[in-house]
């Protein structure tokens, strides 16, 4: 019932990235470089983390609305989710609904097909279409794999929409809306604005485990590509910059020097940084906006009663 289609290779090349990345005068690596075995892993314990709110706070609304989002989709959806699956949120929605096809988009090949495994195992009879690709880029989803659905569903979950800045957000779901068609849906898990304090406090962890997943990128680069990042050399940042919503994570260079990735040398600064991530925080009625703007409307929104986080419900016109 699992079919595989590996989009990747098609699509990038990680020298390329990484190279256009350190070129700019603020030194930046795509936060999907991150997601190597080991990152994977970090990321992993980051959602356990006390200090991490977002993954205990989202599955906490979805274990309450669950049903309700079901409802909302209404039956015989082909659900594509953004993402491997492998949460228990996508467990909840998948046991509520029961789409007639299941699509999990994810770049991180080991963890799609275990994913998608475990699925299999746990809702037998539900076909899965697995697509391993950058969902930063367009994505040509095999729509003939879709079968007979009703509608299309895309499911997004995590807060990882914040992980692009908002046009990056704009353009991800203006590239959606037609692929999903008259009459699509979109669920999309948003983290949203709160005090500097808790938002400063869930990317700089007693334990150092963020700091690890940062630097862990480096170490990626270095296996993946024969570079010679010295991770002492480099520690983590993370901090909530106010003007653009957004935690922003740095890898920032303790000393002047230089490193050497298939024979090109950059160089570095003492304090000079790699931005290597943002985090968009967003309002509700900020996002609903954002969604709008690229034609969906907003039908629902459920949240905690803190306000830490929401997930929220689009359709498109018929
Ligand atoms: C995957 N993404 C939504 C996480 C976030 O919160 O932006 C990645 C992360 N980075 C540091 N901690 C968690």
């Amino acid at each position: 019932m699992i079919t595989f289609h590996d989009l990747l290779p098609a699509q990038q090349s990680m020298l390329a990235d990484i190279f256009a990345g350190l070129s700019q005068p603020q030194k930046r690596i795509p936060p999907k470089y991150f997601y190597d075995a080991r990152g994977c892993e970090l990321f992993d314990a980051i959602c356990g983390l006390p200090e991490y709110y977002p993954t205990r706070t989202e599955l906490a609304i979805m274990r309450l609305n669950a049903r309700a989002m079901a409802d909302r989709l209404g039956p015989a959806c082909a659900l594509i989710e953004i993402g491997c699956g492998n949460s228990e949120k996508t467990r909840l929605l998948l046991e509520a609904l029961r789409p007639q096809i299941f699509v999990p988009v994810d770049i991180a090949r080991e963890q799609l097909e275990s994913s998608c495994n475990a699925l299999a195992r746990l809702l037998p009879g539900m076909p899965i279409l697995a697509l391993r690709a950058d969902f930063a880029q367009p994505i040509a989803v095999p729509l003939t794999g879709l079968g007979q659905a009703r509608r299309r569903a895309l499911y997004f979950p995590g807060s990882t929409i914040g992980n692009f800045t908002r046009p990056e957000a704009a353009a991800f779901l203006a590239r959606w809306a037609p692929l999903l068609g008259a009459g699509g849906a979109a669920l999309i898990g948003v983290d949203l604005r709160k005090d500097d304090a808790l938002l400063n406090a869930a990317y700089n962890d007693a334990q150092g485990v963020t700091a690890e997943f940062n630097l862990n990128v480096l170490r990626h680069i270095n296996h993946a590509l024969g570079a010679d990042f010295d991770l002492a050399a480099f520690s983590h940042r993370a901090y909530y910059n106010g003007e653009h919503g957004r935690i922003e994570m740095h890898l920032v260079s303790l000393r002047p020097q230089r490193v050497t990735i298939r024979g090109h040398e950059f160089e570095f600064c003492a304090g000079e940084t790699i931005h290597t991530e943002n985090s968009c925080k967003y309002g509700i009625a900020e996002f609903q906006d954002l969604g709008r703007a690229a034609g969906f409307e907003p039908l629902e929104c459920w949240t905690d009663e803190r306000s830490l986080f929401s997930v929220h419900y689009f359709s498109l016109p018929q």
